[in-house]
């Protein structure tokens, strides 16, 4: 998600790749760096994030991973965004129809909820951002699909990137594929450039039109983080001042990299041993 002012992405203002940077040979490496970690943090939590936890001990067994054992910073607290109050923790947890944002607390998870960890890392100036699902004992069918679903999503918006792709057709890619299953992209936050700040230039659409939005070139680096909703896209503010959820209470799913573009493509900079397999393409 971007925060730029206002933290509504409803209206991409890039028609130019002017203000987008393109990161150094070292630059890169440090985002490589970021990246790992960030997916090693959601390596680590995996066997803790079952049923009876509370998401304030995820939070505090993540801070206390990425600060002691990873020597990096927990970029999401006390990020305060125009507009917003200190994030109050250091990770972010959305259970079921929460789509973003979802505050860490005292509520343990059950079976049969579905919860987004995100993780932002920063290392040695630069941060590494990526998101995924996890399953609480069984998960309805409904709820596995849509998080599978979001999954392939996500990588049919990855595979599009490359030097000259356009952003749109980054949106369009993850529209065009969970549209006709009966699900719908959530309008008001976006993937962003990322590198020395959390959220940069430009902001990633997960909806759109081919050819559409700048041209991607060589260097950059963003996320890509559909948050897709079982039901209708409207969505709703709790009132903690952060979490995000579906204003018809359906499921939401969101899964997020940080990449890179390549001269012959992409390079997803959010990898570690146990981060999910890329689904098999088509
Ligand atoms: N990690 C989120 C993103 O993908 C942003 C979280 S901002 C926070 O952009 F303040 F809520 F942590
Ligand atoms: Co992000
Ligand atoms: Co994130």
């Amino acid at each position: 998600m971007i925060f730029s002012g206002t933290l509504k992405a409803a209206q991409p203002k890039n028609t130019n790749s002017m203000s987008v940077s393109i990161k150094t040979p070292q630059e890169i490496e440090k985002m490589r760096v970021a990246g790992r970690l960030a997916s090693e943090v959601l390596d680590y939590i995996v066997p803790f994030v079952k049923a009876g936890v509370t998401t304030n001990e995820l939070d505090r067994l993540c801070h206390d991973f990425i600060i002691n054992v990873q020597r990096a910073i927990p970029a999401p607290l006390n990020y305060a965004p125009h507009g917003h109050t200190p994030y109050p923790k250091s990770i972010c947890t959305s259970i079921n129809h929460q789509i973003c944002h979802g505050v860490p607390g005292d509520k343990a998870l059950k079976s049969g909820d579905i919860v987004n960890l995100d993780i932002t890392v920063i290392k040695d100036g630069y941060h590494g951002d990526s998101s995924r699902m996890f399953y609480i004992g069984e998960p309805s069918i409904q709820a596995r699909r849509l998080c599978e679903t979001t999954w392939q999503a996500l990588w049919r918006g990855i595979r599009v990137v490359k030097p000259g792709a356009h952003l749109g057709d980054i949106g369009h890619a993850i529209q065009s594929f969970v549209e006709p299953l009966g699900y719908s992209v959530v309008r008001e936050f976006c993937g962003h450039g990322i590198g020395r700040r959390f959220h940069e230039e430009p902001q990633v659409l997960h909806y759109g039109r081919p050819k559409t939005g700048i041209k991607l070139e060589a260097g950059m680096t963003f996320t890509i983080e559909p948050m897709i909703n079982a039901g209708k896209a409207a969505i709703k503010h709790l009132g903690d001042g952060w979490t995000v959820v579906t204003k018809d209470h359906s499921l939401s799913a969101q899964y997020e990299h940080t990449i890179l573009v390549t001269e012959t493509g992409f390079e997803v900079l959010t990898v570690s041993d146990g981060c999910p397999p890329p689904p098999s393409p088509r």
